[in-house]
């Protein structure tokens, strides 16, 4: 009866955060319309005009581009009956998932976070994001070429997280916006922990769920 219950509690979790997930996806999508043309009087380019001039202005597009696609490659990808469905698709969609991390997100998210507008803290916090990602990413693949498949999913279930902090950020600040966090402080932490505590937290899971898989069972008999 637990148990029911239990799987019960998870999938509405999963469904709550998945539709949460894809109106956010959708915000961040409505808010292209500040990009092409770039409006500086938004959000986000406000006083961003000097840097536009630079690579900056490349790594954007580049950014703003393999985001999302990266992000709705690895809902795709992380679902284990898509996996077991259509294992030909799961391959093709690997790939250039690889691709568009590697050569997209990753490097343009580490040349932006060199500008992140609220300072050094916020900057180390995307730079380390940005490297974690590449390096799961490139783990992922050298463990499906070499048919580690369980060290696979794993690298793969990290790199899918850490995706993943473009949303848990926006969460985070509206979070902020509700309880009224007016601190300079706000913004920088939010870099972090965005990606750190979604990432720590699954890494305490699978730590603990191993360990209850690993107990010796004693029976009286
Ligand atoms: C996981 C690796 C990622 C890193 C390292 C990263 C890094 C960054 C950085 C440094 C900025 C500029 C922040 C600032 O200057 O304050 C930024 C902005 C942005 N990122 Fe990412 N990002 C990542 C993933 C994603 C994903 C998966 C999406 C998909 C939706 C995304 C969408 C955006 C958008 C749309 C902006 C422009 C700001 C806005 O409109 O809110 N990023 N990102």
């Amino acid at each position: 009866m637990n148990d029911r219950r239990n799987a019960t509690l998870i999938v509405v979790l999963v469904l709550t955060l998945w539709l949460l997930g894809v109106k956010t996806l959708l915000a961040i999508l409505v808010s292209y319309r500040d990009y092409f043309p770039p409006d500086f009087t938004s959000d986000f380019l406000w006083g961003r005009e000097p840097a536009f001039r630079g690579i900056y202005r490349e790594a954007f597009y580049l950014h703003i581009l393999s985001g999302p696609v990266a992000l709705l490659l690895g809902s795709i990808l992380i679902s284990r009956s898509v996996r077991s469905r259509f294992p030909r698709l799961h391959r093709s969609l690997g790939r250039v998932q690889i691709a568009v991390i590697l050569l997209g997100v990753a490097p343009s998210g580490l040349w932006m976070a060199g500008f992140a507008e609220s300072g050094l803290v916020a900057g180390y916090g995307f730079g380390f994001l940005a490297v974690a990602t590449g390096c799961c990413a490139a783990m992922g693949w050298r463990a499906a070429i070499a048919r580690r498949f369980d060290d696979h999913r794993r690298w793969m279930t990290r790199c899918f997280i850490l995706l993943c902090s473009a949303l848990t950020l926006r969460w985070i600040g509206g979070l902020g916006t509700i309880f009224g966090v007016e601190s300079p402080w706000a913004y920088p932490l939010a870099a972090w922990a965005s990606w750190l505590i979604p990432l720590l937290g699954w890494e305490l899971l699978v730590h603990c769920r191993n360990r209850r898989f690993e107990r010796p069972v004693h029976t009286t008999i």
